[in-house]
């Protein structure tokens, strides 16, 4: 083979690995890669402007759910316009609305409570953006409103904490008082989580909820809710289910300063499976949790790439999830991620 026959087929061999190399990175912005693979865009390669009007700050839970979200946004190379609600549904509205004039790809929203967001949701529609609902679902019939539901099934969280409460508490003669802390008023997972809750316990009479308020998810009403149960139920109270472990974690200081032992003298019952949750399943004054997944942030980004590349979705995905028991605590805290 002369030199230049030699040279010539270096060159070939160099066009194809460059071209090779090209196919491999098509649609990539230069962010960093979700978790499907894709960079900004999944396979357009656009880099998206995505509007994510939150709940608020309201537990532990919201706050992890928030960084979930908002690090996947980023971290593909997308832009993120970010509100935080602060439990206002007046205020989301007003957040919608400010996406759409501003022309966005994408909304994320995590809804406050499940109705009075038809008007919003057909303005986005008009305007051609789509909605992903993240969490938290809407009470609206025309489900061309939105594109898919990401989030957990709340109703199952509520069957899951009512089937562990009947096993525990199986061989127990008479009465359980039940005191249950609702979440926010109107909001999907208090709506949920009672119902899920009632309708196992429809079928053991003897389990009896005694008494039933909102505590807005939060710690600081939830002790205040439950000092109020104890004042009114003191001895009688057997079991508490909290709609969230933020409340249960109130409710926990409540009852030790009114002089019970949380954890033994009165069950609790919790939802999310926060490190606070953990923590006060190790110091024994708490029992159980059920788990709801906030750390979604990077399927959701996926999603929604996947939304702009032509791809048809689901209506409803489910975040898989499990309970967790005082007995599991100290080993597992350590790996608790939020
Ligand atoms: O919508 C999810 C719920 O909202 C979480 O269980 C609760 O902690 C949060 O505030």
């Amino acid at each position: 083979m002369n030199k230049q026959v030699k040279s010539k087929i270096m060159l070939l061999i160099m066009i194809s690995f460059v071209l090779f190399l090209a196919a491999c990175s098509s649609g990539s912005t230069g962010g960093e890669a979700s978790s499907n693979g894709n960079k900004g865009g999944g396979n357009s390669g656009e880099k998206l402007v995505i509007g994510f009007s939150q709940v608020g700050a309201e537990s532990e839970w919201r706050t992890a759910n928030t960084e979930s979200v908002k690090k996947a946004i980023t971290d593909a190379g997308h832009e993120l316009k970010f509100s935080d609600a602060q439990q206002k549904q007046e205020n989301q509205i007003k957040a919608i609305r400010s996406f759409i004039a501003q022309k966005v790809d994408a909304i994320v929203f995590s809804p406050v409570v499940e109705t009075g967001f038809e008007t919003v949701l057909k303005e986005a529609k008009t305007a051609g953006i789509p909605v992903f609902l993240a969490d938290r679902a809407v009470d609206i019939e025309d489900d061309s409103l939105w594109v898919t539901f990401l989030g957990s099934d709340f109703v199952e969280e509520g069957r899951k904490a009512a089937n562990w409460l009947i096993e525990e508490m199986e061989d127990v003669d008479g009465e359980v008082n039940i005191v249950e802390l609702q979440g926010t008023v109107g909001s999907a997972p208090a709506i949920d989580r009672k119902e899920g809750f009632e309708e196992v316990m429809a079928d053991h009479p003897n389990f009896k909820i005694i008494k039933s308020q909102s505590g807005d998810f939060t710690r600081a009403k939830g002790k205040e809710v439950m000092e109020a149960f104890l004042k009114s139920d003191g001895d009688n109270i057997d079991v508490l289910y909290s709609h969230n472990d933020d409340m249960a974690i109130g409710a926990i200081q409540a009852i030790e300063e009114y002089g019970l032992k949380p954890g033994e003298d009165i069950k609790i019952i919790g939802v999310d499976a926060v490190k606070g949750a953990f923590e006060a399943m190790a110091a024994g004054k708490m029992n159980v949790t059920v788990e709801c997944n906030p750390l979604f942030g990077p399927q959701l980004v996926d999603l929604i790439e996947a939304h702009i590349s032509g791809e048809k979705l689901e209506k409803r995905i489910s975040v898989e999830e499990s309970i967790y028991t005082m007995d599991q605590a100290e080993e597992l805290l350590p790996t608790r991620k939020y």
